[in-house]
Parts: C-alpha cells; structure tokens; sequence
C-alpha cells in the first residue's frame, strides 16, 4: 500500500520561484524513502506541503490515504515531523517542549510520563531533560526535535535533514534508529544531502533537481543502472584534458585534486585505457577501481556534485526506540 502519493505536485512562490515542479511519487508503507538533492533542490518544500504547512499550487498528494488540503489535522494527528530548523523555544527545557506537545496532541497523562520517559532514556537526554534548550548542543537539540516528532507515536515520519551538523558518531546514532524504527513497522520519509547516508538508509532514492525528480529507484539499481565501474586517480587540473581526449568529454571528471573517469562496461577495457593515459603523459600512480557510488550516479544525472556542509560538533544521538511505532493515531 503507498502511504504518500504525490501527483504533479507543483510549488511556485509569488516572486515566480519554482520550488517543486510536476512532481509525481509513491512511498510504500514500511521503506525508508530518501529524497536527495543539493541545496534549493526543493526537499523542504516537499515535506513542507506533505505535512500540510504549506499549499501545493497545483497537484495533488495523499498521506495515509487522506489528501493534505482536505484532511489536513487528521494527517497532522497522525504522522511524525522533524524539520531541518526545529522550532524550539530556548528558553524552554527539553522536558517543558516534550509536555507541551503532549497537551497538544491531548496525550493520556499516565501515557504522556511513560512515552516521555522512554524517548528522553533513548535519546539519551534524561540528563539534561530539565536544562533550558539555550545550552543544547546542535544534537541535543537535533534530538529533542525528534522525540518531540515521535512522541504520539506517528507511523509514518518526516525528517528533513536529520543528520545535517551532526558529528560522524551522531549521525550513525540516528541511521540505527531509522532503521529499528523501520524493522517496527515504521515508514520514513527523509530527505538528505549525504549520499552516504541515502545509500545506506534508504530503500529507494528519489534524485530531486531544481524541483524535479530526476530518477527514483533502490541504490543498487541506481548503481547497477550507470553501468561500468570508475577508475580515479590523483591528478592535477591539467590532466583533465589529454585525459578527455583519451576516454571523452562526458566520461571524465576532476574533483577535489583526483581524476574520475568512467569506465565502459567490461573488464577487457581497462589495460588498454590505461596504456592510453599513460601514452597521452598522465602519471598512473595511485590508481583505483571502484564500482559506482550514489555520488557518481548523482553526478551523471544532474551535471554536477553535491555541495557539502561543514558537520559541526554535536553530541551522541539516538539510541534507538522501537516501540515508537504502533498507536498511529493522535490523542492516545
Ligand atoms: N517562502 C519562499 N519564498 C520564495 N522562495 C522560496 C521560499 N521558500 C523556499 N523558496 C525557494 O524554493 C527553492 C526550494 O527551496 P527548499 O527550501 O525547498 O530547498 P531544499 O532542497 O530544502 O534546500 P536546502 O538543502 O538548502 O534545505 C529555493 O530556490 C528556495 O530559495
Ligand atoms: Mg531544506
């Protein structure tokens, strides 16, 4: 069953900027769904009108079978949303947010202490549950945002960004739970600018470029589709050139001081390749050959890398919590 479907889902802002354009999309109940894109792309924008805070200009889309304009506090009641600028107060503790959303989602009081409880343990914020959220590290306050998402436990989930300035440490923290919450019968929708981390989270990947969705598929496919493996080599700028007129123009790539060139498909290629680049006065010292990543697949379809953030420090995250799935309903 698809737990959101969208349809020429179209935002156009009034200053004419086309935030998502003629999106169409099916998440299945129960997979981890990764929207990836680099900046402005249009991920947030997405959740935004997904999760009913904001209006589509045209299209339309369904979450949990109920369309977001027409059922708009039941499909509030019923899903999870984390967003890439938590909304909390700083001069509120963690504690207060929790009991807050709480009274909000008009939570049993017996419940309200027991959930509470197992999220602060599981996020490991019990300690520091009573101090005012202006002395939260980035992932203290990345995980405050989550508890507060999971608290009426929602089925399904929004999490925009989840692991963006988090330390490497914090974001596997938070993978494993995505994952437990997935094996409990979870679904996510995420979206990210870590192709890492869409390659191991997510059980397909919906590749967003300037508000399109450039291809969707499972990471192997993905991989699998752009065939041949990639042979990468340290270089300078100037080896890119004889390199072209080696392989191609399309076919070759300097970044970040190496030389990335695709490969046809075969294994017969590769003596004969490298006997050209060699012939053509590129150095061959320090070559590998890796099968394609989400990265280079990215890269193919939209022209270009990813920008990459700067990880800020942040601290220990998300044990994981499986019993957060189940109720699905608002008002438990
Ligand atoms: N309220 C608004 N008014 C006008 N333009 C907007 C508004 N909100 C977003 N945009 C524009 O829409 C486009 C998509 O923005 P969006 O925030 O959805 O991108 P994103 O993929 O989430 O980017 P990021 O990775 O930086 O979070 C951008 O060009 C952005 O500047
Ligand atoms: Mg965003």
């Amino acid at each position: 069953m698809s737990i959101i479907e969208a349809q020429g889902l179209h935002k156009a802002f009034d200053d004419g900027t086309v935030a998502v354009d003629r999106v169409d999309f099916e998440v299945a109940e129960g997979e981890v769904f990764g929207f990836l894109g680099r900046n402005g792309a249009g991920k947030t924008t997405t959740v935004r009108i997904l999760t009913t805070l904001t209006r589509a200009t045209s299209g339309q889309a369904r979450v949990l079978g109920l369309d977001v304009v027409k059922h708009r506090s039941e499909v509030r009641d019923r899903i999870g949303l984390s967003l890439q600028q938590a909304a909390l107060d700083p001069l509120m503790t963690g504690r207060e947010h929790l009991q807050l959303i709480a009274s909000l989602r008009r939570m049993r009081p017996a419940r309200r202490t027991e959930r509470m409880e197992e999220l602060l343990t599981g996020f490991g914020l019990t300690e520091v549950a009573d101090r005012l959220v202006a002395t939260y590290t980035v992932g203290m306050r990345r995980r405050l945002d989550a508890t507060l998402a999971l608290l009426h436990g929602p089925q399904l989930l929004f999490l925009d960004e989840p692991t963006t300035g988090l330390d490497p440490q914090s974001r596997r923290a938070l993978w494993s739970f995505v994952r437990t919450y997935r094996q409990s019968g979870g679904t996510v929708f995420l979206t990210t600018q870590y192709l890492d981390e869409a390659d191991e989270l997510c059980d397909r990947i919906a590749i967003l470029d300037k508000g399109a969705v450039a291809v969707i598929d499972t990471p192997q496919d993905l991989k699998k589709g752009i065939g041949g493996k990639v042979l990468t080599l340290p270089a300078t700028p100037e080896a890119r050139e004889p390199a072209a007129s080696v392989v191609g123009e399309t076919a070759c790539r300097f970044t970040d001081g190496v030389l990335q060139i695709d490969l046809p498909a075969g294994d017969d290629v590769l003596p004969s390749l490298l006997k050209r680049l060699h012939d053509s006065g590129i150095p061959l010292t320090g070559v590998t050959v890796t099968d394609p990543t989400i990265e280079e697949v990215f890269i193919r379809l939209t022209g270009e890398g990813l920008e990459r953030r700067t990880q800020s420090d942040g601290s220990v995250a998300a044990a994981a919590l499986a019993r957060t799935v189940g109720t699905g309903r608002g008002g438990v």
